[in-house]
């Protein structure tokens, strides 16, 4: 049989194994693992490099609406651009149903804008009205027509949900066969702190972490384990910053709750400290949860090590620095609680984790793997057609060059932010060549194609 592409001499890793052996692909699949490979229209040479399955990030933030006069900076043209460049070949973004919308018009407002992305895609879908028409009706159809995946927020003013709503969002998941997603930090607590901070005239980005402590994520963790071990639903908590909510995890697993758990790259290498630097710079670091301390990043390596955690994802959530929409904005001067959150990072998240992790030692090859494709694919339908390599499996690979050292510029990467929140930090590892379904789609440090990624089917193949 002949091939369309064959990628010769790498070792290649998946979430179970690491083994040198060629790659046969036709029609946008793999179809031969090891052997003979008989004639193939192209080949490959990956001697030296590192054969993995494409990075899936599913947890992104793209054309999200946030809030007035504040724009993302990435639509699906920059994202997933810059996505692919990262070494990742499907990525998960939030449709966003805003309060006294429609979720169903919000999802086909999402499909549109998702159209011409340059890598694969599927959606999470975000509640914050959960109104009779929302649970009794449109989400049932959006989760029996596959989207199996739903948010809900315990802070932040304009989406926050109550136990009482999550709850019920909860349970039109749960028999519908959906996850539920959790953002846990305690909204209450967040604005005592933060009217507190700023009547005391504490208006800097600094002030951002101190309002939003540990204590308020690790509370909020435990009520979102509490609430789906009455429901009886599988729950993800996503963007885990924290040894304390680890614990209460890890405590909540041993009672049976079905927890997939995940953390980012600012959990490891950010800290607080960061949004000190002057100037306003600070702005630059302002995500949520916030990044912690040394002890709490040890903490979040302690979790990737052990396998408390599942997934490692981005957040990347990407606003401007500079102009008037961004970070920096009259209104943002006035006090950190006005600066957007969120920070990007989806072309620097493996590249961050392999270096840091693999080449530190801390982490093994098929760990990562398992951590930032495989799990992604298991949790959220996509498996095995995706987040592997195997015989059947799309041909989402990203050839990796495990040598290459690279300083971090946002100069040199592909978003539409204006900044790094990684500038000047050193990584060794890079992708070199990213394939999608067969396709290369970044070589040689170009963009290859343009806009032939599709939504990702969310069942088993
Ligand atoms: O600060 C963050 N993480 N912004 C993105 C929205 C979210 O909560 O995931
Ligand atoms: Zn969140
Ligand atoms: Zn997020
Ligand atoms: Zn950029």
């Amino acid at each position: 049989m002949s091939h369309d592409l064959v990628i010769a001499n790498g070792t290649v890793a998946t979430a179970s194994d690491e083994f040198d052996a060629d790659i046969g692909i036709r029609d946008g699949r793999i179809v031969q693992i090891g052997g003979d490979m008989g004639n193939a229209t192209r080949v490959i040479d990956a001697t030296g490099r590192y054969v993995l399955p494409g990075g899936i990030d599913s947890h992104v933030h793209i054309s999200q609406p946030s809030g007035p006069g504040i724009v993302m900076a990435d639509d699906f043209d920059s994202a997933t651009r810059a996505a692919a460049f990262g070494g990742n070949t499907t990525v998960m973004p939030f449709c966003l149903q805003e309060r006294g919308q429609s979720l169903t018009a919000a999802f086909r407002d999402y499909r549109e804008k998702a159209e011409g992305a340059h890598v694969d895609f599927g959606f999470h879908m975000i509640i914050t009205d959960p109104t009779p028409q929302i649970l009794g009706q449109e989400l049932p159809a959006l989760i029996e027509e596959g989207q199996r995946s739903v948010k809900v927020f315990m802070t932040y003013e304009a989406m926050r949900m109550d136990d009482a709503g999550i709850l019920a969002t909860m349970d039109v998941a749960r028999r519908h066969g959906a996850r539920i997603m959790v953002h846990c930090e305690n909204e209450d607590v967040i604005a005592f702190l933060a009217a507190r901070a700023e009547d005391t005239g504490d208006i800097a980005p600094r002030a951002h972490a101190t309002t939003r402590p540990v204590a308020a994520e690790r509370e909020a963790t435990h009520r979102a384990l509490t609430l789906a071990e009455v429901v009886d639903i599988p729950i993800v908590i996503v963007h885990v910053s924290n040894g304390a909510a680890i614990d209460e995890i890890a405590r909540a697993r041993a009672r049976g709750v079905n927890i997939t758990a995940e953390t980012c790259p600012q959990y490891l290498v950010l800290e607080a400290e960061d949004l000190s630097r002057d100037n306003w710079e600070g702005a630059k670091f302002v995500c949520s949860p916030p990044p912690r301390d040394t002890v709490e990043q040890q903490n979040c390596w302690r979790g990737l090590e052990t396998g408390l955690f599942d997934l490692f994802s981005s957040d990347h959530c990407p606003f401007r620095y500079e102009d008037e929409q961004g970070k920096r904005n009259p209104a943002g001067l006035r006090s950190f609680r006005h600066i957007p959150n969120g920070i990007p990072g989806i072309e620097t998240r493996l590249p961050i984790l392999f270096s840091e992790g693999v080449m530190k030692g801390r982490i093994d090859l098929p760990r990562f793997v398992a951590l930032t494709s495989t799990n992604h694919a298991r949790t959220y339908d996509m498996y095995p057609r995706k987040g592997t390599i195997a015989v059947g499996s799309d041909a989402d690979i990203t050839i990796w060059d495990p040598h290459v050292r690279k300083t971090i510029q946002h100069a040199g990467l592909h978003d539409a932010a204006d900044y790094s929140p990684y500038e000047g930090f050193e990584v060794t590892g890079w992708p070199e060549t990213v394939i999608l379904r067969g396709v290369p789609v970044v070589e040689a440090g170009q963009m290859t194609t343009s806009g032939i990624g599709a939504e990702v089917p969310r069942t088993a193949r």
